[in-house]
Parts: C-alpha cells; structure tokens; sequence
C-alpha cells in the first residue's frame, strides 16, 4: 500500500515500474537492516522516495543467484538471447515516456533529453540482440600434419556492474545488453542518486522473460565500499565493468586484479573541442552547445576545453555565448526548460570552484557565472582567456561552463589538447582535409569527432585512451568483453 502511494508521486502511466526494493533472484526484497536510500528530485530538491541500503549480505545473495543462474542461461541458444532482448527492446518503447520522466525526476535533465536517452539506453538491447548471433568463432590453419585449430566465443561468467548517475538507463544497457547477449548473468549496482531507473529495468527484463538471477540489483549507499569490494574481489565473479570517475576507476580496477578479472572501465574525460579558423563557425557553435552543454554539463565526453584559433575567437565567443545566455535553465519537466540542474551540492561546488578559480588568474565572465543560492542549478557559463593553469584545464568540470582559450597553430593546440592524463574524447572543426586526417590522428583520445559534436550510438565502439578507461562498449568490439576466445585443437585426424 505504501508503494503504491509513493508511486503516484512519480505520476507514470504504469505505476508499476516504480521499485521501491532491491531485486536478487527474481524477488523484490528490502535490506535486511531495514536501511534506507533517500532520493530526491535535484530540481525541486524534494523526496521521491527510498530504496533499500543494501550491503555485503544481499551483495552475496546477488552474486549466488546470478552463479546459479548461469549455467542454465549460457546454454540457451543465442537466438533465444536475441528474441528476449528485442522483447526487451520492445518494452522500453512502449513504456518510452515512463522510463524518460523516471529520468528526469531522479537525474534532473530535461524531460525531451530523458526520452532521448532512453531511445539510447534501448538502442543497446537491440544492437547486442544483433551481436548475440555473431558471435562467432574462427579456424585457424595449423602447421602440425593431422591437426586442425578451431576457436570458440564463450561468456565469462558472473559480470559486476557499476554504474554511473548521469546516464541511468543508458549505462546499464550498454553493459548489461552486452553481458545478456553474451550469456553472462549480471549484478547491477546502480548509483544512490538514481537506482528507479535501474530496478524499472530489471522489472521490463522480467517482464521480457529474462530468467531470475540473470539481472539482480543492488542499490546501495553507505556501505558502497564493502559492496565495490565484494563485485570486485569474489571469486565468482568473473568480469568487472564500471563507468564513473577515474580515481574510483582505480580503486576498483586494483581490487578486480586480486582474482584476475576481466575489466572494462570507461572513467573521466577532459575533451578538447577545437575550432580552427577555416571551420564554419556557425556548425561549430551549434555543436559546442550540444556538446558542451547536454546534460548540463554533465557527460564524460562534454567538451571541457574550448580552444578558438585567434582570427575567429573573437566572433566564435560572441555567437556562444548570446546562444548559452538565452537558455532557460529549470525544472526539466516544464515546458521550455532548456537545462536542468545538477545532481548535488557538490557538483555545484564544483563548477563554482572552476569558475572562481579561472577567474581569480585572468579569465573573464561573458555569461553566467554564478549558482543560484539554495539550488542545485547554476547558471551556464562562457569564460573567455581562461589561462593554460586554471584547474578547468586539468579536472574535468562535469557541469555547464564553456571555458574559451585562444591558439595561433595547430601544433601548438594540438600540445595543449594532449597535455593531461586522460583521453576520452576530443573535438574538432575545420574544412581542411589534411588537417582533419592530421589532427584526428594526433589528438590522444579514444574517440575524435571531426566537424561534429556528438559521437553517442550503440554501434560504435566507445571508449578512452589513457585514464579514461580500458576496453570498448557497444559497436562490433563491445560483446568481445564478455567473451572469452577458447582454442580447440583437433589432433590424430588422420588426415
Ligand atoms: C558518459 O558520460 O559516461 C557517457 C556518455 C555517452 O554515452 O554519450
């Protein structure tokens, strides 16, 4: 009764997705210390509701059904995988405009980029259910007389996933798809900011006929430590991914090597977007929008650093920044809201701390500059001559403020571009052919978007360099990392 109460806040249209307990093993169940999660709406600031504070104990239970459930699931037959996960598929459409207010009501962004994302996150069950059937093997020719070399992909077992706030649907899918198409079993640990979009995936899977023990989700908060530990280091556990901050990248990446795991990790960006002075600087303003801008600011592949060739700084710098004073920032469920605000105090802090500390050696304020007192909003921000050692340009800010630099030649932004510890992706515009090949082969990212500012599909392979992350997601290379390559040698074939 009280769950149903506490769903009407959520105003679906099927109330039902709305979970207000973990799930292990195909049962919804509350902690078994009765500990609670808060969320609250970032927007409003007010409480949506609670999740279980779930700890080691489910964490075990989690991790032992998706053991138990393993066999039975990696039999099945890929094409089984692949009509479950277009089933799947296919109830993330018709509940689209749920899943996308679920969104915006625990994560803030506005309600049209929420279903967007929910378009995204449903894109990778079904580009995984294409990649479920081909995931093939190879026979390799072998120099021994009577012999023959045959390999075959197998799933590596139980997969621990942990994902991030600022994509609550699309982060799962992109594992949780793969690990499914693969025939793995998963236990999902969402992040405390936004576990309802989780569970009312793992309700959609059930409804799909994805088997109990398959997907278990784990919401926790206070015990996050002991829960990250056991994902990593249980012996049952076979494989490890993780999407979040590169410092907690390396704490997990550390505990998964006590037991040799399989990892993938897609951890922070601090991308370049160049602008050189033969782009057209109305494509490139539209994009850095875009690129700068989605989510508030808040995706690891937003641009960070804004560097403007000199003969098109000063009209580049003008035309952002009359679009970015004309955004509305707000309630992401009204009408006309164009940004919503950030997740918590401390992103504000954040943005806050950029902005001061920018400011504080020489750069100026075009637009915003500011949070708005007692919010979770800040008001999005352009800063001009922002200096080669403001803190923006070796943190990624994860919020709305377009720092502007100037450059004279492409070695010398290209150095600039380079210089810092992680390459997730980088930006650029110019209609010079050799410059594009040039600059796309030397930036060090794992993704270039050459005259574009958005790279996010399904089929691609995503993913950084440096410490941004190990692997790719999604695209032909994603599933691999949930397969293991096994050799068969075939002797005394008497040939
Ligand atoms: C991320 O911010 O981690 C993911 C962004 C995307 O998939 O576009």
């Amino acid at each position: 009764m009280a769950s149903t109460q506490a769903a009407a806040v959520f105003g679906l249209k099927d109330p039902s997705l709305v979970k207000f307990q973990g799930f292990i093993d195909g049962k919804w169940i509350d902690a078994k210390n009765g500990e609670k999660i808060v969320v609250t709406n970032p927007a409003t600031r007010e409480e949506l509701g609670t999740v279980p504070d779930m700890g080691i104990a489910e964490t075990k239970e989690a991790i032992d059904a998706a053991a138990r459930a393993f066999p039975e699931w990696s039999k099945t037959t890929a094409k089984h995988r692949h009509d479950i996960l277009m089933k799947f598929f296919a109830l993330m459409q018709e509940h689209h405009d749920d899943l996308g207010r679920l969104i915006t009501l625990e994560n803030g962004k506005i309600l049209p980029e929420a279903k967007g994302e929910i378009t995204y996150s449903a894109s990778f069950l079904e580009w995984y259910a294409g990649e479920a059937v081909r995931t093939y093997g190879a026979h390799i020719p072998s120099p021994i007389p009577n012999s023959r070399n045959v390999t075959i992909k197998q799933p590596v077992g139980v997969v621990s996933i942990l994902t991030p706030w600022n994509f609550p649907s699309a982060m799962i899918t992109r594992k949780m798809g793969a690990a499914l198409a693969a025939g793995c079993t998963t236990v999902i640990k969402p992040p405390p900011e936004t576990p309802y979009s989780a569970l009312a995936l793992a309700e959609l899977g059930r409804r799909a006929g994805v088997p109990n023990g398959v997907i278990n989700v784990v919401p926790t908060q206070k015990n996050v430590i002991e829960v990250g530990k056991e994902m990593c280091e249980s012996k049952i556990v076979r494989k490890v991914t993780f999407t979040g901050s590169t410092p907690v990248a390396k704490l997990l990446y550390g505990m998964a090597a006590s037991t040799l795991k399989k990892v993938s990790i897609e951890a922070g960006g601090n991308a370049p977007f160049i602008v050189f002075d033969d782009a057209d600087i109305d494509e490139a303003v539209a994009a850095a929008i875009l690129c700068k801008f989605r989510g508030t600011g808040q995706t690891c592949v937003c641009a960070n650093r804004i560097y403007v060739q000199s003969a098109v700084y000063a009209d580049f710098a003008s035309r952002l920044s009359e679009k970015v004073a004309a955004f509305k920032v707000g309630n992401g469920l009204e009408e006309g809201t164009t940004h919503g605000p950030l997740i918590h105090d401390r992103a504000v802090e954040k943005v806050a701390r950029h902005v001061d500390d920018a400011v504080a050696r020489g750069a100026q304020v075009l637009v915003g500059g500011k949070s708005i007192p007692n919010t979770s909003f800040f008001i999005p921000t352009v800063l001009s001559d922002v200096p080669a050692d403001a803190a923006i340009n070796s943190e990624e800010t994860f919020g709305p403020l377009a720092a502007l630099t100037k450059f004279e030649t492409e070695d010398e932004v290209v150095k600039l571009a380079n210089n810092t510890d992680v390459g997730l992706a980088g930006y650029f515009f110019s209609r010079d052919v050799g410059r594009v090949w040039r600059v796309a082969e030397r930036l060090e990212v794992g993704m270039v978007g050459a005259n574009t500012g958005i790279l996010s599909q399904a089929s691609i392979p995503f993913g950084g360099v440096k410490e941004s992350g190990i692997g790719r997601e999604g695209g032909p290379h994603g599933i691999d990392e949930y397969l293991n390559t096994k050799l068969i040698v075939f002797g005394g074939l008497g040939l």
